[in-house]
């Protein structure tokens, strides 16, 4: 009788966890990728808090295969056609560009993107030193996809090239 309840018990457990774990919880921001520089890429990227840091998740098409540099930027403004109106990269704390994993980076430094021969990527990171909303936050800043890997230590951005993608962050 005692383990046939515990095991009911946990079963349940397992079912609310499970529906807690596969649900988008708690707010969150979007971004529509628009095509700059003359490119073809279309997506879309999407920001939500996750133990304690951004997560950030992108389905993106039309990209050349490989690396590609992705950050937050620091204007909400994609409307000039090489992107330059998004502005620098988004540096609340007044630091050097860098590795997204070291102490010395833009909060808006993150993992590259990585396209497959089809030119397509799937993204998913939790970066560290950004929010959605407050001084670290993203809403209202922009997100850039460039031609070219970030090489994580250039500065100011990683020698990534031209801004093939551009799209304002809104909370959704
Ligand atoms: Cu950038
Ligand atoms: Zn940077």
């Amino acid at each position: 009788m005692l383990s046939r309840s515990a095991f009911v018990f946990s079963a349940l457990s397992a079912i609310v966890l499970g529906g807690c774990a596969s649900t988008a919880m708690g707010p969150s921001a979007s971004a529509d990728l628009q095509a700059r520089s003359g490119s073809a890429v279309a997506g879309k990227v999407s920001f939500s808090e996750a133990n304690g840091r951004l997560r950030v998740e992108a389905m993106v098409s039309g990209l050349t295969p490989g690396e590609h540099g992705f950050h937050v930027h620091e204007a909400g403004d994609c409307s000039a056609p090489d992107a330059s109106s998004a502005k620098g990269h988004f540096n609340p704390l007044g630091k050097a560009h860098g590795h997204h994993a070291s102490v010395e980076r833009h909060g808006g430094d993150m993992p590259n993107l990585v396209a497959n021969a089809q030119g397509e990527a799937k993204y998913s990171a939790e970066v560290a030193g950004l929010s959605l909303n407050g001084p670290t936050g993203v809403v209202g800043r922009s997100v850039v996809i460039h031609a070219d890997p970030d090489d994580y230590k250039s500065q100011p951005a990683g020698n990534s090239g031209k801004r093939v993608a551009c799209g304002v962050i809104a909370a959704r």
